[in-house]
């Protein structure tokens, strides 16, 4: 059968994307940035999974006004890194896995969350900066990446209490499916940062570590936390946080098993305009 073995959390901050694009990595102000991935990158290397479901948030690229699906799973065979604005990202194209994802669609929607299936859509840097942190610079991503994107863009955002329930149902799809697979899932965004208004810059690092403590060691509870403490305490596009609840909601230990172990715990201030969180928890 297919197995979560583990989560994987971290922000997504595109100037992070630009800097190993542009060769910039090595500087001074980006070295410790990227110090926090080492760790991660080694251990996936020995994960090996062989897909990552991927919960990410679309910045107007893919959907605009025009359609604003609250979850949609992307259930094509390929998924292209999108233009936004400076050509697109040079790193590869994205490989789906169409049978699992399909799997997930009809267990999921039977267990009573309407998904929107997602055939062809270009990818933007919410699901591809991650990727960059974790694999680095390869020719091809070296496994499958099934793209779950979540509406935390236009209001109104699913709930914390939603993410987490429908984290619970992916759990119960992948454990279902009828292959031998090694799966990772990813929650990303976040975490502290405000990009527009009078709060623009806003950083809070008390409540981001906070955030962390209780992801960790009670996800139920903070899954209770209502979306407005989030864009008062962690700005307006803090609310991206709520894509780790989906995360963690697929952790074994919610569903009655052991406790995850934290292999590695990670927070810098400042990349760009943001605060940089990452988190690693293994299933035991
Ligand atoms: C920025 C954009 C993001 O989508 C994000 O999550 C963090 C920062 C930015 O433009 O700096
Ligand atoms: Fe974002």
């Amino acid at each position: 059968m297919a197995r979560i073995t583990a989560s994987v959390y971290t922000s997504h901050v595109p100037a992070i994307g630009a800097a190993l694009d542009l060769g910039k990595s090595g500087e001074d102000y980006w070295k410790p940035v990227f110090a926090g991935y080492d760790f991660g990158k080694e251990w996936i290397k020995e994960q090996k999974p062989d897909v990552i479901f991927l919960v990410y948030n679309d910045h107007a690229t893919a959907f605009s006004l025009d359609l604003i699906p609250t979850f949609a799973l992307g259930t094509g065979a390929s998924f292209t890194p999108a233009d936004e604005g400076w050509g697109p990202r040079p790193v590869p194209m994205v490989h789906g896995h169409p049978e699992l994802a399909a799997h997930i669609a009809q267990s999921v929607i039977q267990d009573d969350f309407d998904l929107t299936l997602v055939n062809k859509m270009e990818v933007d840097h919410g699901l591809t900066v991650p990727l960059s942190l974790m694999f680095g610079q390869p020719e091809a991503w070296p496994c499958k990446v099934i793209p779950f994107a979540v509406n935390v863009v236009q209001y109104p955002v699913p709930s914390g209490r939603r993410c987490f329930q429908i984290g619970q149902a992916i759990r119960k799809a992948v454990e279902s499916f009828d292959e031998d697979l090694n799966v990772q899932i990813w929650g990303t965004g976040g975490m502290s940062h405000q990009l527009q208004g009078p709060r623009a810059g806003l950083i809070n690092r008390e409540w981001d570590n906070r955030f962390l403590d209780r992801l960790i060691a009670d996800p139920a509870d903070l899954s209770t936390m209502p979306h407005i403490d989030y864009v008062r305490e962690a700005g307006s596009e803090g609310i991206e946080l709520v894509m780790w609840l989906i995360a963690r909601g697929a952790m074994a230990d919610v569903a009655g098993g052991a406790q995850p172990t934290v292999k590695q715990r990670f927070y810098h201030v400042p990349a760009s305009n943001t605060a940089v969180g990452h988190l690693i928890l293994e299933n035991n």
